[in-house]
């Protein structure tokens, strides 16, 4: 891309979605490969005080909602195509290599790698389950089936399934891992196969829009069997609804928009659920984890997806990161109990 052009398309994204849009937008798009350290440190250092009010105090709330909104209205599958369906391959130059999560693991000292971080992940949630051996449970946005295949392969017996939006990870759910996982679309389908004795989510319910919130939670409530357990892992906002990172956001997960944590919680009880666990975990390392590692094979991934789609994910995990750094998310564990 030319220089005035990329001068034009700063000046009007700025105008239009604020000034970190418009920065991380400029960088994506940087004719080079973004330099690892100098990146990484860019968007993570302190920026003054300044300058971090106006960040978040353009647009105006009028506007973000406006544009936010409109954002809605897209296919949930249109967004979740752009994120997942880039190339698995290219997922798995930073994804832990045993199961592939692409979700917030859990680093319980700095010696830990992502593959044990994320069997501690793993482990936890299982424990969350509750599981006996022969519950029958379905996944919410089994990804690359990872803990379907982590709870096969602590031995249970009962029937398990998955739902994905991801065309890429339903063939290799299918062809790799012989899971029993369909592309379909939990906010939109009826759980015709249930009732289920667990339902667990991890990374799936941030797709959720904020108008379907309580709906899916009465679906999830319905599909239960009497003291059926849900158990999801999510972020949450902690801020006002329409913050600019959700309109930044929209750079990496377009027509997706987090809601407040406590919304969740309402939803979840107004449709009859107990919440009996919430617990707080760190998602930052696991982001630093990832980012280490797509750095680490720069080459490898530009040769799979483009400069393009490389330099996304090098903007994403640190601004993702910051996110976290700044409070204006949390990822909670949930168990909800029928
Ligand atoms: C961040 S990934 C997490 C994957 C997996 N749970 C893990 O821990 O690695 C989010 C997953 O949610 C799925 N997803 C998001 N919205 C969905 C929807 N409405 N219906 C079905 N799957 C959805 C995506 O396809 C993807 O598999």
């Amino acid at each position: 891309m030319n220089y005035p052009k990329r001068v034009s398309d700063f000046t009007s994204d700025f105008m239009n979605y604020g000034l970190l849009y418009a920065i991380a937008n400029k960088r994506i798009h940087s004719p080079t490969p973004l330099p690892a350290e100098e990146n990484w440190s860019f968007w993570s250092k302190p920026r003054s005080a300044g300058l971090e009010f106006f960040a978040r105090a353009y647009p105006p709330e009028s506007k973000r909602k406006a544009y936010l909104d409109s954002m809605l209205k897209q296919d949930h599958a249109i967004g979740i195509e752009s994120h997942y369906d880039v190339s698995n391959e290219f997922y798995a130059l930073f994804l832990d290599t045993q199961y592939k999560f692409y979700t917030c693991a859990e680093f319980k000292s700095n010696q830990d790698t992502l593959e044990t971080a994320q069997e501690h992940k793993a482990r936890h949630l299982l424990s969350l389950l509750e599981l006996n051996g022969n519950e029958k449970l379905l996944d919410l946005g089994c990804g690359w089936g990872s803990m379907l295949r982590f709870i096969q392969d602590a031995g249970h017996r009962g029937e398990l399934s998955g739902f994905t939006l991801s065309k890429e990870q339903l063939i290799y759910d299918q062809h790799k891992l012989d899971l029993n996982v369909s592309l379909t679309n939990f906010v939109t389908a009826l759980f015709k196969d249930g009732p289920y004795d667990r339902i667990l989510s991890i990374g799936s319910l941030e797709h959720v829009k904020p108008k379907e919130l309580k709906a899916v939670y009465q679906k999830i409530y319905d599909a239960l069997v009497p003291k059926g357990l849900a158990v999801h892992q999510f972020f949450s906002f902690e801020r006002e609804p329409y913050p600019v990172s959700g309109i930044l956001m929209q750079l990496f997960f377009p027509g997706s928009l987090l809601v407040m944590h406590h919304r969740h919680i309402e939803a979840a009880e107004s449709a009859g659920f107990m919440i009996t666990h919430d617990s707080v975990h760190d998602y930052k390392p696991t982001l630093k984890a990832w980012y280490d590692r797509l750095a680490a094979n720069q080459e490898k991934a530009i040769g799979l997806v483009g400069l393009e789609v490389f330099n996304r994910y090098m903007t994403f995990f640190p601004i993702a990161w910051l996110f976290f750094q700044q409070k204006e998310a949390e990822l909670h564990r949930v168990v909800m109990k029928k």
